[in-house]
């Protein structure tokens, strides 16, 4: 089962309850004694969890910090570029189905690529909005920004099968949780606590299928390199930790 989250605050009607209520999280005015909770703090929004020590600083989305710089330095020869093409052809319009905690989302767009992301959890949207909105703030704006639009809140396959008629993208991403764990046996904290309160996203493959009725031009999907794919895919870039399985739609881009 998915950990809890609640949203602290110490004023039930503000605007952060306005915001909690509407993404369908519980109030609570005092710390709760287990699960997560998210609290607006001068920093930013935060996720915490209830029993953590007391020197855990919790967990904030940062787009502007050096962590996010050094990954888009990897540029056009990362893996992620190459699922997409982008070390050879142009970029290209993308959906990410599967936003998380916004890296890859943000990869892309430095790489020039037009993104929209998409995120069911309620928690994590509003970690990324939040994000987002601080990096809108900023007094030097990455030009990262005009490319990557505010996150959705959606379930993918429900958004995709309602916007098919006005947007299709070159490319949609998908990059799910699975089931115990993805990459290590210690992964660092923000996957295990994106992992406990996200939970497996089981319905994978059915979003694959979607996916595919809906790009113009490729599916990318993320996975552990040792797990099954989803389908046969046409096409795989490997790397020592991850695989990214590719389903084109139009003849052959590399
Ligand atoms: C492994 S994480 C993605 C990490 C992300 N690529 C990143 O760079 O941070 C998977 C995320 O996708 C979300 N997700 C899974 N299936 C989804 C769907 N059908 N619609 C919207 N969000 C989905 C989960 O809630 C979770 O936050």
């Amino acid at each position: 089962m998915n950990a809890r989250v609640a949203w602290l605050t110490e004023h039930a009607e503000d605007q952060a309850a306005v915001l909690a209520h509407t993404l369908g999280l519980a109030i609570v005015t005092a710390p709760p004694d287990h699960g997560y909770y998210l609290q607006q703090e001068p920093d930013g929004l935060t996720l915490h969890h209830a029993t953590a020590a007391a020197t855990d600083n919790g967990l904030r989305l940062d787009f502007l910090g050096n962590q996010q710089q050094r990954r888009a330095a990897g540029g056009r020869q990362s893996l992620l570029a190459k699922a997409f093409g982008l070390h050879r052809h142009p970029p290209c319009s993308v959906i990410d189905t599967t936003c998380g905690m916004g890296r890859d989302s943000l990869m892309l767009a430095t790489l020039g690529c037009p993104v929209r992301s998409l995120e069911r959890h309620p928690a994590l949207y509003a970690l990324l909005a939040d994000a987002r909105a601080r990096a809108e703030q900023a007094d030097s704006r990455p030009d990262w920004l005009a490319r990557w639009a505010a996150p959705i809140f959606a379930d993918a396959q429900t958004w995709l099968d309602e916007n098919a008629q006005t947007f299709t993208p070159d490319a949609i991403y998908i990059d799910p949780m699975f089931a115990g764990g993805r990459r290590k046996a210690q992964p660092q904290k923000a996957l295990a606590w994106l992992s406990e309160i996200a939970g497996a996203d089981t319905d994978a493959a059915e979003l694959l299928a979607c996916a595919t009725q809906h790009a113009r031009r490729r599916v990318v999907v993320k996975q552990h390199h040792r797990s099954a794919p989803l389908a046969p895919p046409d096409n795989q870039i490997v790397g020592k930790a991850v695989r990214f399985d590719i389903y084109l739609k139009a003849p052959a881009q590399g």
